[in-house]
């Protein structure tokens, strides 16, 4: 089975926004409609998992019966309180779908919505063949490392620098059993889901994504993606 869990259960906070950025119209459609369309152009999926923050869930379904009535694959649920929570929600509703061995779980930021469906596409299909797949791109800045405020300490190699997008992918069963195994101290420090392959030496298969596929983050963000849709 192939599941799409569209993570929706942030806050925006950098955006600085009255309600959480997904819920924000952009293009007269709120950011978290117009990543589930694209979603719902891939014909893949068994179940379109959307999660929200607690006090949203409601509006959520409005909002969800509003845009698409009568579309039985999508199902709302709470996000946690970090994204890699709302991955695990999210995994944990698909194995009580009944998620098997070979299930895949294709995780998306809801604040990405150029994300094509020619990705997704890829996306499922490489973490068939390899387990884990993200799309990246590289690095087109160079990128200081500044661990003491306002000081240089390193500069890594900017060949070496990718930025990783979304949809990631992976099998179900593999994610669960890695994350089952970690310890306090490597939960904790699991600031990327996806690095958890690593830490059990699983490869991530890395594809190229698509400089489009900008995630809404500041408010510029949501100029440039209100400027593309009435292109
Ligand atoms: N996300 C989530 N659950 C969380 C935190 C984030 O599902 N507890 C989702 C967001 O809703 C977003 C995606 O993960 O679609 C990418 O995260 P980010 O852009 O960092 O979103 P926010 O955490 O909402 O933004 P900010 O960091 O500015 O508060």
């Amino acid at each position: 089975m192939i599941f799409a869990a569209i993570l929706a259960g942030g806050i925006g906070q950098r955006l600085n926004s009255d309600s959480p950025k997904q819920f924000l119209t952009v293009g007269n459609k709120p950011i978290l409609i117009h990543s589930i369309e694209k979603f719902l152009e891939v014909d893949d999926f068994n179940k379109i998992i959307v999660s929200s923050p607690k006090d949203f869930i409601d509006y959520t379904e409005e909002l969800i019966e509003k845009y698409f009535p009568e579309n039985d694959k999508i199902v709302v649920i709470e996000g946690g309180a970090q994204r890699k929570d709302t991955i695990n929600n999210s995994i944990n509703y698909a194995i009580e779908c009944g998620a098997d061995e070979d299930s895949v779980m294709v995780t998306h930021d809801a604040a990405r919505i150029f994300a094509s469906p020619f990705l997704i596409k890829k996306s499922i299909d490489y973490a068939i063949e390899y387990g884990a797949a993200s799309p990246v791109i590289p690095a087109t800045d160079v990128i200081f490392k500044s661990i003491t405020p306002n000081k240089l300490d390193s500069v890594p190699l900017r060949k070496e620098l990718l930025h990783s997008q979304t949809p990631q992918s992976f099998n179900i069963f593999k994610y669960k059993k890695i994350y089952d195994d970690l310890n306090e101290e490597e939960i904790e420090k699991l600031d990327e889901a996806m690095v958890l392959f690593n830490l059990r030496g699983e490869d991530v298969y890395l594809f190229e994504g698509e400089q489009s596929n900008f995630k809404i983050t500041h408010p510029f963000d949501l100029e440039l993606a209100e400027f593309i849709l009435n292109k």
